[in-house]
């Protein structure tokens, strides 16, 4: 079947990675990615993609609602995957005007184009879909009970390594009430509940995710994953926050795209599914996983750079605990982790090494700015 879908984003982390898997996985689709490039957006991402004959790159801000609403008419859209974003937690504590209004705004104005073109054609909503990437991060945050950690209550392949801990005993399930406790998470949380609303109100053919964090090749280097690599390649100081006790379930991105795939296709309208790692890790254990592993790559002596870490004042407001529990999607749709933290976090360390010019490109320009003063002072 030949298809039209706008995916938002794509020149950004997420976004790049299920671009690159929709381009080379449906050659009779014609995938358009909708970016602003705004700093977390980079072309680089998708030089693999670029010249392939069913993929176009627009460069246009979502929040500009005349330019979507003539573009999904001009190509004839049948599809939406939606993940552009302001998405740095921290960046949301210094902004939050510019985070309500890319996520809100910007969100509201595609789901309005989209109602308009498809209720005007014959047809309507049938074949049509659009897809909403959230975060784990609209539920608000766990509790810590379990600190020295417990034996999950899940298992999966990935899930069979070394570290299998969970830290508590609750995790996050479709049903709970949404508490975001930061803008970013705020305003995450608002553009959902508007795009649930375009389906209950006007019947849009809708579907929602929400993962939890990410990592792999191509994440901006504000992120914890990719900033600490670089910090430790180059022997700066790992600023963390806090104790460093906060727990984040980690998925490699690959595995986010390919759920996104499946969701999109065979996900049931008006749902919520929860997308997770069934993979939590403390701050301070996984960064020392990354610390032995970049020194290992380097060939340094082992924990050789264990005493570039060093405790910052905490985030404020920062979340204690994430962890998602994503039965629903692997019973109903089949879906799970393939790759074990282990291996993933090696693919990922190796992918940074090997492409510092990448590096070089992101950090150069107002990054070091950004560096400077979103570190000042703690
Ligand atoms: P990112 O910051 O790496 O990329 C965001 C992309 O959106 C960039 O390419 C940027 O240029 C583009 N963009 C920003 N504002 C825009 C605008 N007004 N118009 C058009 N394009 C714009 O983000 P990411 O980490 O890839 O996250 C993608 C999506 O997934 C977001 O919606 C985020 O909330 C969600 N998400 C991310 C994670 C994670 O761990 N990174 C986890 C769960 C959900
Ligand atoms: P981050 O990658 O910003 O993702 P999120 O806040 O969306 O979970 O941060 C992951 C965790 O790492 C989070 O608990 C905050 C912490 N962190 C640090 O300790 N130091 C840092 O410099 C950064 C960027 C994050």
């Amino acid at each position: 079947m030949k298809r039209t879908i706008i995916i938002t984003g794509g020149a950004g982390f997420i976004g790049s990675h299920v671009v690159r898997l929709f381009v080379n996985k449906y050659p009779e689709y014609k995938i358009i990615n909708l970016d602003k490039l705004t700093y977390a957006g980079n072309l680089a991402n998708l030089k693999d993609v670029e010249d392939k004959p069913n993929y176009k790159f627009v460069k246009m801000d979502i929040c500009d609602f005349e330019g979507v609403y003539k573009l999904m008419q001009d190509e004839h859209v049948d599809g939406v995957i939606h993940l552009a974003a302001e998405s740095h937690v921290d960046r949301s504590i210094k902004d939050p005007f510019t985070f309500a209004q890319t996520n809100v705004m910007g969100t509201l104005s595609l789901l309005q184009s989209a109602k308009l073109y498809w209720e005007s054609l014959p047809e309507k909503w049938e074949g049509k879909r659009f897809y909403h990437i959230s975060t784990d991060e609209v539920y608000g945050a766990l509790e810590l009970t379990h600190p020295q950690g417990i034996e999950p209550p899940f298992s999966t392949k990935a899930s069979s390594g070394k570290h299998h801990l969970a830290y508590g005993d609750k995790f996050f399930t479709e049903d709970l009430k949404y508490l975001p406790h930061s803008p970013y998470s705020a305003a995450k949380a608002a553009s959902d509940h508007f795009v649930r609303a375009f389906h209950d109100t006007y019947g849009l053919p809708t579907v929602v995710t929400n993962c939890s964090n990410n990592y792999g090749p191509y994440q901006f280097p504000e992120k914890l994953i990719p900033l600490f690599i670089n910090n430790i390649r180059h022997r700066k100081p790992l600023p963390v926050y806090g104790k460093g006790e906060n727990v984040r379930d980690w998925l490699y991105v690959e595995d986010h795209a390919r759920a996104i795939d499946l969701i999109f296709h065979e996900g049931k309208i008006a749902e919520t599914y929860n997308i997770g790692g069934f993979n939590e890790w403390k701050n301070i254990d996984l960064i020392k996983v990354l610390i032995n592993t970049v020194d290992r790559l380097l060939g340094r002596g082992e924990g050789e750079d264990l005493n570039l870490i060093t405790y910052v004042t905490d985030r404020a407001g920062h979340d204690m605990r994430y962890a998602i529990d994503s039965t629903k999607l692997q019973k109903e749709l089949g879906w799970e982790p393939s790759l074990q933290f282990e291996e993933g976090i090696e693919k990922t360390v190796r992918w940074y090494l090997d492409n510092q010019e990448w590096m070089d490109n992101v950090t150069s320009g107002d990054y070091q700015k950004y560096y400077e003063e979103m570190y000042k002072g703690r």
